[in-house]
């Protein structure tokens, strides 16, 4: 009988640490010289910088208004970046956020978006949701507040993408 307990309090200590390790592993590593919990020299441009975590190394700001209406999803306690929902590959796609909303975020490589958008397309459409056919974009994307060059970089990442 105490045998049996105490093998089941071993299992699950074993269980439990199985499950913080990897946790603990995980983490981001701490804030680098480059701003970002990913680390110095974690991306090969600026443009990439941005589009994973909405920070630049100019040290501009970033910020957006709108967005999913629903806190519940990916918003937790970070800030969202383009990735977040037109995911690693800018290929965008389906989310789900809960409660049977889905989201989808389009494709915008610039490969996907180079027969509709220019530059100045593309900032009205980042900065005011304004799609080119003269319609305005869902909330869910956000309504970004960028610089010039920050957007420049942006664009030429979006370029480099497969
Ligand atoms: C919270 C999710 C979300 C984030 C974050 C987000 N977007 Fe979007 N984006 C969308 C959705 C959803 C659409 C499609 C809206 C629609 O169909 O009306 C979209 C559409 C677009 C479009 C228009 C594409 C087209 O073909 O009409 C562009 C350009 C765009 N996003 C760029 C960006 C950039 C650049 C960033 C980062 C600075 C970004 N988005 C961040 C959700 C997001």
């Amino acid at each position: 009988m105490d045998r049996e307990i105490k093998t089941s309090a071993y299992g699950l200590l074993a269980v439990i640490i199985a499950l913080v390790l990897p946790a603990c592993a995980s983490r981001p590593q701490s804030v680098g010289s480059s701003g970002t919990a990913w680390g110095t020299g974690a991306f090969r441009s600026n443009g990439e910088r941005i589009y994973f975590t909405a920070t630049s190394e100019r040290g501009t700001a970033i910020t957006y208004t709108s967005g999913p209406a629903s806190n519940g999803w990916m918003m937790g306690d970070g800030q969202l970046a383009c990735a977040s929902c037109h995911g690693p590959n800018g290929r965008g796609g389906a989310h789900n956020m809960g409660m049977m909303q889905t989201m989808t975020a389009k494709d915008i490589r610039w490969s996907a978006l180079q027969s509709e958008f220019d530059a100045e397309k593309f900032r009205l459409a980042v900065t005011k949701g304004q799609d080119p056919d003269g319609t305005q974009l869902n909330t869910d994307m956000p309504r970004w507040n960028i610089s010039d060059d920050d957007r420049a970089d942006l664009i030429a990442y979006l370029k480099t993408l497969p």
